[in-house]
């Protein structure tokens, strides 16, 4: 199957390249930046050079291996990829004096393939994506061009050095009043260079410029289906497991829930489903395991409530209760699993292609902010061999999948929900009263946000029980109780995201309904913290 790859050099726009290109039917891959041109295949289209923190100025700079201008792959290079092409095939790339961040307005000046189906822009032309957050209303824009037969548009800009000059056989093929060097290109070669981000939904036409490079310049043939990948996964996991057991511990959550599916058509019978009810999970989480997937033959359901809640125990510090849960969780399985040995020989996980880059950094070390509890990181000795049949897949992509096998909207549309669960969201002591404040908490603001339509445009909405107590009056009687602060986010893979401005009618329903339903909170506090600097969860 064809596939572009894509270098990565860090940066944090390098997985929504990759996105953008398979949105586009072409399947792609991120690979080291380093790799060498030996590792690249016949199947490989096209290659194209990420951005990246770095600078070509730097002592040890990340540069790619020069030889892969050499082996007639078409290149794109966003923002610090075209400055590697300026920099390493002869131009001059000058160290930042000024960062350039923001919109900027780009003048197509020459012809090219990119920019083919480009349109002089209008204001009506003006689309939003769907990665654009409804609560975010569109940037306005002024319209320019149209008539005149200039061709301009939007732009986003993020970056440091600047091209000076540009190698032999370039040519500029966009400018912007910053950047003379916005985009260039050797079409003969057909390298590209861009300085600003197509990839991302604030750059008008970023999409076009994407699929021109795919398809004009690399001459895609567009087949990555996803209908078609299902049907080779279901076949590819038949083959592989021939006939043997299959395990998966199953949350209830859009990961393993398709795994699920994909595991009951592939392997019928021999699919033993897990799960394990560690009492820190959402209201009515038990039954509707049952509800979706009580027909499956080898369903177990595991009742570990008094297990995790008493590991818990007077334990406040938020690593330590990671830890616990992340550790109890294992014991759980582990023992559940063991009894099946003898019929067993695949544990199944739903690893999804960001946890598998994540967990090979490529530029720099990343800092441990949170130990995450994923089922991810079950341990080796159990006995059996991995299948991770979601692998190299994004969310979005396994979203659409579960969709093709048939999977409930209720099931597919579910927001993120952390392993360790509730106890993350009780600040201090996780106790059964604070557990029950949290989880009605909970289920009337999960009741809200969808009555009002807002669950599908949110990445996360949540309440978080605060271990401190404050004065209010009920009735005429003084009442002293506990807060919660309610957590809304936008995000789109949960890396960085924005507080959610959901309307006051929204938020006074949610507030007046905790704190009139349920005894033990009288105040509803709104958290309005974007993440960086805070995190999603509080713990
Ligand atoms: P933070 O709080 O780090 O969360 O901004 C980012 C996203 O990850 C989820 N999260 C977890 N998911 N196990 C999980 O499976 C965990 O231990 C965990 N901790 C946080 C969080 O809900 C958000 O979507």
């Amino acid at each position: 199957m064809e596939k572009v790859i894509i270098l990565d050099f860090g940066s944090q726009y390098t997985q929504l390249i990759a996105r953008r290109v398979r949105e586009n039917n072409v399947y792609s891959e991120i690979v080291p930046y380093n790799i060498s041109p030996d590792q690249i295949g016949d199947d490989v289209i096209a290659i194209i050079l990420s951005g990246g923190p770095g600078s070509v100025y730097d002592e040890r700079p990340y540069l790619p291996d020069k030889r892969i201008f050499e082996i007639g792959k078409p290149i794109l290079g966003i923002c610090y990829g075209l400055q590697i092409i300026a920099h390493v095939l002869g131009g001059k790339v000058a160290p930042a004096g000024e960062k350039e961040y923001g919109f900027a307005e780009l003048e197509i000046i020459k012809d090219s393939p990119l920019f083919r189906n480009i349109p002089d822009l209008k204001a009506q032309d003006y689309k939003g994506n769907e990665d654009t957050p409804h609560l975010t209303p569109p940037p306005t824009h002024e319209v320019r061009g149209g008539r005149s037969g200039v061709r301009k548009f939007r732009v986003w800009m993020s970056h440091g050095d600047r091209v000076l000059s540009i190698p032999e056989n370039f040519s500029v093929i966009a400018r912007t009043a910053n950047s003379p060097y916005a985009a260039i290109s050797d079409e003969k070669r057909k390298i590209y260079g861009l300085q600003f981000h197509p990839e991302v939904v604030h750059t008008e036409y970023g999409t076009e410029i994407i699929r021109n490079f795919l398809y004009e310049i690399a001459g895609a043939k567009g087949e990555w289906k996803l209908e078609n990948y299902v049907e080779t996964m279901i076949a590819e996991i038949r083959e592989r497991v021939d006939g043997n057991g299959v395990i998966l511990a199953l949350s209830g959550g859009v990961d393993s829930s398709v795994v699920a599916y994909l595991l009951a058509k592939a392997v019928g019978e021999n699919f033993y489903p897990i799960f394990i009810d560690t009492g820190l999970l959402k209201i009515g989480e038990t039954e509707r395991i049952k509800k979706f997937f009580g027909q499956l033959k080898n369903l177990r359901i595991i009742d570990a409530r008094e297990i995790f809640l008493n590991a818990l125990k007077g334990v406040k510090d938020p690593e330590e209760k990671r830890k616990i849960i992340g550790e109890k969780f294992i014991e759980v399985f582990r023992d559940e699993s063991l009894k099946l040995k003898d019929k067993i020989k695949f544990l199944a996980q739903g690893t999804l292609y960001p946890d598998v880059i994540e967990s090979t950094p490529v530029v720099g070390p990343s800092e441990t902010i949170k130990s995450h509890h994923n089922v991810g990181g079950l341990p080796d000795w159990l006995p059996f061999k991995l299948l991770e049949p979601l692998k190299m897949l994004f969310k979005d992509e396994v979203r659409k999948i579960g969709k093709i096998l048939g999977m409930p909207d209720e099931l597919i549309s579910r927001h993120p929900f952390p392993g360790p669960g509730f106890a993350i969201r009780i600040i201090g002591e996780v106790t059964e009263e604070s557990l029950s404040l949290v989880k009605l908490a909970d289920l009337i603001i999960e009741e809200e946000i969808k009555n009002a339509g807002l669950y599908e445009e949110l990445w996360q909405v949540f309440p978080v029980l605060l271990p401190i107590k404050t004065v209010g009056v009920m009735g005429d009687k003084r009442t002293y109780e506990y807060v919660v602060a309610l957590r809304a986010v936008t995000s789109v893979d949960g890396m960085t995201a924005d507080w959610a401005k959901l309307p006051y009618e929204v938020l006074e329903r949610i507030s007046s309904r905790i704190v009139n339903e349920i005894t033990g909170i009288n105040r509803v506090v709104f958290d309005i913290t974007s993440k960086p600097p805070a995190t999603i969860e509080w713990e």
